[in-house]
């Protein structure tokens, strides 16, 4: 019923709506006042934590994508190598784990059987298994050493949207409490990032009240035949993210790619009008990032692209190259997918409702798939 949805037209909007407050209840209780990470409720020792040599993350669909952004976080914070697999993949390559392996498991439902045979696989081999999980007591944190709760409330819809941002946020916890277990980041260092991320269900908040243009930019967009999406670093999962909503939600072909692979082949997919969204990393910290993907813009556009440029605020030369430009609030480098996945499921959302789809439970779809 209406009542139900809160007064939007689909759940899915209204869980979009949702995610300022979802990601704000998911650091509730796991930040001291002085900026440190307190995961008491993960129930693996410190010791068991330094003893990790490698991390696996195993996940399906969206997951997948929020295990993704993790594997930079986690490498960058933590200097440990972390892999991203999908789960239908994972177990029949015989991956090389032992007792020293985290294996991370991501599941918004904690019942997907491909999720849950990767990690029986991974259990019998010894690793210890860490789930981010939005569904108290569901089989995969029952079965899982750990768990870490995304606390995002019921998600109705079956494209999954403030699931993800939670399951990003659990991730940087995870990856934040290693490097303060481990030494390998200074204490203020930790809680310059713990300030950033606490800035941002405020930051979303400010993006979700202007969105209109996106609104209007989907209308626009219904007919496309296609639409394709590039990014960098954590832009790159983005953009993965962005082409799955549009598949699940509009029946559109989509498809995302790593921005510098363009040349390589998906170059000759662009012709005149093709919609390319692009997703363009902060000139902070990482500047080189950025002027690579403003030249990946340029090539798309001389062979006739019409952009569509997600960037951050103050990024005031990237204009230049947008024929629609969605700008962000400031974020750190390897937050940005908590606002630049936020368009894209807007984006996705409104061109289903303008072919006439029912959004909230796409064809051929389930919220939670229990079959491998
Ligand atoms: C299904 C849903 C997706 C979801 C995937 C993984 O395919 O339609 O939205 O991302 O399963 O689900 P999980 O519950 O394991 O996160």
């Amino acid at each position: 019923s209406a009542a139900e949805k809160g007064g939007y037209d689909y759940f899915m909007l209204k869980e979009i709506a949702e995610q300022p407050q979802a990601i704000a209840d998911t650091l509730l209780g796991r930040l001291s006042e002085r900026g440190e990470i307190v995961l008491d409720e993960v129930r693996l020792t410190d010791q068991d934590l330094r003893d990790v040599d490698k991390v696996f993350i195993v996940a399906c669909g969206t997951s997948y994508h929020a295990g993704m952004v993790a594997k930079y976080a986690i490498e960058h914070w933590v200097r440990i190598p972390c892999e991203v697999e999908l789960a239908s993949e994972f177990r029949y390559r015989d991956p090389i784990l032992d007792r020293s392996t985290l294996m991370i498991v991501i599941s918004q439902s904690g019942e997907t059987m491909d999720t849950l045979m990767a990690l029986r696989h991974a259990k019998e081999q010894k690793a210890r298994v860490l789930a981010i999980c939005n569904t108290n007591g569901s089989t995969i944190p029952r079965e899982s050493d750990a768990v870490l709760y995304t606390h995002g409330g019921p998600e109705i819809a079956v494209a999954s949207t403030k699931a993800f941002v939670t399951q990003l946020v659990a991730c940087y916890l995870i990856g934040l409490h290693l490097a303060q277990i481990r030494g390998v980041m200074y204490a203020d260092e930790v809680a310059a990032v713990v300030s950033k991320l606490q800035a941002t269900p405020d930051a979303l908040r400010e993006l979700l009240g202007g969105m209109e243009d996106v609104r209007a930019l989907a209308r626009d967009l219904r007919t496309a035949s296609t639409i394709l999406f590039i990014g960098r670093h954590v832009g790159f999962p983005v953009a993965l993210e962005g082409a799955l909503k549009l598949k699940e939600l509009a029946y559109m072909h989509a498809e995302g790619f790593a921005a510098g692979e363009l040349k390589h082949g998906p170059i000759a997919l662009i012709d005149e009008g093709t919609p390319v969204v692009c997703v363009v990393p902060s000139p902070a910290g990482r500047g080189v990032l950025r002027d690579k993907v403003v030249s990946n813009i340029q090539e798309v556009r001389a062979r006739g692209a019409r952009t569509i440029v997600i960037a951050e605020e103050g990024d005031d030369a990237v204009r230049a190259y947008a024929d629609h430009l969605i700008v962000v609030p400031r974020t750190p480098t390897l937050l940005a997918p908590l606002m630049t996945t936020v368009p894209l499921q807007i984006l996705a959302c409104e061109i289903a409702a303008a072919r006439g789809h029912d959004v909230d439970q796409p064809r051929n779809l389930a919220k939670s798939v229990t079959v491998e």
